[in-house]
């Protein structure tokens, strides 16, 4: 953690998309040792075999450049994206900003993305490791559901499992299709996918937003549990500036600390919404094993994190694993799938 912070005052100099390409290019380079695993930790979700919970969330490696250097770092499974169709350069720069006195970022990145072809075969050389596919739409796109069904199609046969991002705030338009008639033509189109569309059975998951009011989560999960909707990822990033406490204002979603209770919160009520019977992946801002603990206990079966990695560095995963595990021993769990949902009521 000490040559971290070293290591972050230096990065901080720079913007941070600059400091990102610098580490995704070293993550290239690196041979790096594999960590102590935890019997404790090792779970069955969606039908896949997971090592440990923690995965590296969307957004970090959007185009795939480094996801099995992010697993052998000590992430159970990293997902790769959001990827797009077509490629696109999103929204001009500068659009990725640090709050540091929040441990935050605010980003209005709007989909950057390589496109399908190139994700697809990055993709196909990584052997042994969970990876999970994110994807969206095309800013231009005439039909936002189209791009989802396509992007389903496409990498039904290379990713471990495929995540459906409605819940971006960057590109307009996008999050309506969480709520009531959109997301009920999205969900019919999922449905009336045959077995000649997904030749393999891979996990589709939905990836949701800590901003949709109480009536429309309702309907959402109520509505997920009757499809073929295999999990959902909560949360995305949030519109919402109610919990900072510095003086930013920058448009775009809010991740890191000022999430954490957003997020979990949501993910308290998706837990009980789904009735328990839909396994949930745990966002937003995880930046210790207790708060990992926490969203295990909120209904998670896994989790995933960002903002906590450039604030923590990568220590941070190992110091997870290895506290996680402890925590769940100390309160006499056997395996962390006992864990799940404890604290909802
Ligand atoms: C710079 C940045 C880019 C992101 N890009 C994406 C993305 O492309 N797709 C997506 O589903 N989520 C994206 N996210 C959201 C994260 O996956 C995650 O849901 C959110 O940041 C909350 O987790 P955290 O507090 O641990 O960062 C992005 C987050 C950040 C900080």
């Amino acid at each position: 953690m000490f040559f971290y912070s070293l290591l972050r005052s230096l990065l901080f100099f720079f913007d941070p998309e600059i400091s990102h390409r610098i580490i995704i290019n070293y993550l290239k380079t690196i041979k790096v040792k594999k960590i102590k695993s935890y019997k404790v930790l090792q779970s069955n979700v969606f039908g896949l075999n997971f090592t440990n919970p923690i995965g590296i969330a969307a957004g970090f490696d959007k185009n795939a450049e480094v996801a099995h250097n992010l697993i052998n770092l000590g992430f159970g499974f990293s997902e790769v994206g959001t990827v797009t169709p077509n490629p696109q350069p999103g929204n001009p720069k500068p659009r990725v900003f640090r709050l540091k006195d929040d441990e935050a970022i605010i980003n209005r990145l709007g989909f950057n993305s390589d496109g399908f072809n190139v994700v697809k075969n990055r993709l196909k050389k990584i052997d042994n490791h969970i990876v999970g596919i994110n994807i969206g739409a095309n800013k231009n796109s005439r039909d936002f559901s189209d791009d989802y069904i396509k992007g389903i199609k496409f990498f039904s046969t290379t990713a471990s499992y495929i995540t459906i991002n409605i819940s971006s705030p960057n590109t307009p338009g996008l999050r309506e299709l969480e709520v009531l008639d959109n997301l009920d033509v999205l969900l019919n189109k999922i449905n009336d996918l045959g077995a000649e569309d997904l030749l393999i059975k891979t996990p589709i998951l939905l990836k949701i937003s800590p901003d949709l009011e109480t009536d429309h989560l309702k309907y959402l999960c109520d509505k997920v549990l009757s499809s073929k909707i295999d999990g959902l990822i909560v949360s995305n990033t949030t519109l919402s500036r109610n919990s900072i406490v510095s003086n930013s204002k920058e448009d775009g979603g809010l991740s890191g600390r000022p999430l954490f209770k957003i997020s979990t919160n949501q993910l308290k009520k998706v837990y009980k919404y789904t009735d328990g019977k839909l396994p949930l992946i745990g966002v937003g801002g995880i930046d210790s094993a207790e708060k990992a603990y926490e969203k295990i206990k909120s209904g998670a079966s896994l989790i995933q994190l960002y903002t906590g990695l450039v604030y923590n560095g990568p220590d941070l995963i190992k110091d997870i694993n290895k506290n996680l595990a402890l925590l769940l021993q100390r309160d006499g769990y056997n395996n962390i799938a006992e864990a799940v949902g404890v604290e909802v009521s």
